[in-house]
């Protein structure tokens, strides 16, 4: 396929921007902490999720709930210290980005984002919070702080984040069909389509590496 005539508009943020004929190339976009934390929080959501309602199961379930907040605290950290489109400044857009984005995928243009897209970066927010919610909700409730209520709130933050899990991989397909564009693919090997200058510097493997210490230290400390 020839990309310079095609209509996407090509951006490295949220906004809209000419075409760009340089958009062409896979370039270095996710780097490693950006990767591996997220299949690390899908892997541990999907386990917790599973082994929600069985007491036989309690320790897996409270291990991968450890295991999923770990990965958002090194997140948090890492939208603030992390490459240019792991940065919350990068993919935390307005309200009427998100809509504008949203909008645009209907008309002939739809605008494509090198890193998060506009939308996509509000699911992101609300699965982070959700989820660091659930993770400190089910901490009091397994350590009987608080009764029924965190109880409530751990099972309600849990559903919602599954709710916005829904909306998220939706987003993902709906994503990857517009704009032909394998997104997770993208997520494995760190690579989407983008002019050469959008490209992140180096994948920093060192903070993955970091990553994986930090959780099993955690995992290893609260269950021990
Ligand atoms: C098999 C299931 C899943 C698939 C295929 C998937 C796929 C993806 C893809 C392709 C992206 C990048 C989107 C983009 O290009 O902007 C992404 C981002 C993200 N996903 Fe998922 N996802 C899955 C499950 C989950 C779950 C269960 C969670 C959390 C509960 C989650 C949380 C996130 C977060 C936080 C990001 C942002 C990544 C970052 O910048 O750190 N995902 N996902
Ligand atoms: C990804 C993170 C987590 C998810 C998605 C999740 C999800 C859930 C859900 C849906 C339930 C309700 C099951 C039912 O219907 O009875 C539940 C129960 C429970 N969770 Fe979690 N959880 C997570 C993390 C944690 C953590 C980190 C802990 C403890 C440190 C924990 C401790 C508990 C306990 C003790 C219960 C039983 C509450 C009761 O007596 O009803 N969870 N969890």
């Amino acid at each position: 396929m020839n990309l310079s005539t095609h209509p996407e508009r090509v951006t490295a943020g949220g906004t809209a921007a000419p075409d760009n004929a340089a958009a062409t190339r896979r370039i270095l976009v996710w780097d490693w902490p950006t990767r591996i934390g997220h299949w690390l929080l899908a892997g541990s959501f999907a386990v917790a999720w599973l082994t929600a309602e069985s007491e036989a199961w309690r320790n897996v379930h409270v291990a991968s709930g450890y295991l999923f907040g770990a990965v958002i605290a090194f997140r948090l950290l890492w939208g603030f210290v992390g490459t240019r489109y792991a940065r919350f400044s990068e993919f935390v857009k307005s309200p009427r980005a998100a809509w504008n984005y949203l909008t645009s995928l209907l008309g002939p243009r739809p605008q494509h984002t090198v890193g998060h897209n506009p939308a996509g970066g509000w699911a992101i927010v609300a699965l982070l919070v959700l989820g660091a919610i659930s993770v400190l909700s089910g901490w009091l409730t397994f350590n009987e702080v608080g009764g029924e209520l965190f109880e409530e709130l751990h099972e309600g933050a849990s559903n919602a984040a599954l709710a916005v899990v829904g909306i998220h991989l939706i987003g993902v397909a709906t994503g990857s069909l517009i704009h032909r564009e394998n997104l997770v693919g993208a997520m494995f090997s760190g690579l989407k389509r983008g002019a050469a200058i959008a490209a992140i510097a180096g994948a920093r493997g060192w903070a993955g590496l970091l990553l994986l210490v930090w959780v099993v230290a955690v995992v290893t400390f609260l269950m021990r």
